[in-house]
């Protein structure tokens, strides 16, 4: 697997304070609130299993699946629900865990989407971000790293559903999707 990695932007001690960074953030700024973490499968478990051990306030988290890209490198433009949250988020606080955001269209049909169920409050935690691809106004709360305009793997992040496991996030070699 590592053969096909061209470059290894971000490491696992990169990632691990990184991630235990913004987990004191969110520790501080949620405090005395109903918080829900709502994890987009599959490329935001890595990050959302990490980012819950790094918050120090009672929680929950839930799951969400939304179509992917398969195997291409490039969004579709179409977003599904193919599995939809357990329970209700009403009144509750949110944060909508995810990868990357590139075009920002999942994202954006994420958020209005569970606006439309009247949370008290919602906001966005992403690993990666993507801005030179945006589509749709969106800025990220809580941010990872930004990444230049490169297709990543690892951390969660897939290419046709593998790479996934990679403890790193590293630029996947051209010549493995073309
Ligand atoms: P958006 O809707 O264009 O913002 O894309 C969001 C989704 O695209 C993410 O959840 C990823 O699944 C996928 N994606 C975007 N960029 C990359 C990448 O560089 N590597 C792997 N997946 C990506
Ligand atoms: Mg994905």
């Amino acid at each position: 697997m590592k053969a096909d990695i061209k470059e290894i932007l971000f490491n696992e001690v990169k990632i691990e304070q990184r991630v235990l960074e913004l987990g004191r953030q969110i520790s501080a700024d949620y405090q005395g609130k109903d918080l829900v973490l709502v994890g987009i499968l599959k490329g935001g478990v890595p990050f959302l299993a990490d980012l819950i051990r790094a918050i120090d306030l009672p929680l929950e988290y839930d799951l969400m699946a939304v179509s992917s890209y398969g195997a291409s490198t490039k969004s579709s433009g179409t977003v599904k629900i193919i599995k939809d949250l357990d329970a209700g988020i009403e009144s509750r606080d949110v944060i909508i865990v995810e990868d990357i955001v590139d075009t920002g269209l999942t994202l954006q049909y994420l958020q209005e989407n569970l606006k439309s169920r009247r949370p008290n409050s919602i906001k966005i935690a992403t690993m990666l971000d993507k801005p030179s691809q945006r589509k749709m106004v969106i800025h990220p709360d809580y941010n990872g790293f930004e990444i230049p305009n490169v297709f990543v793997v690892g951390y969660g992040l897939d290419f046709a559903g593998k790479y996934r496991n990679l403890p790193f996030i590293g630029v996947l070699k051209e010549e493995v999707y073309s």
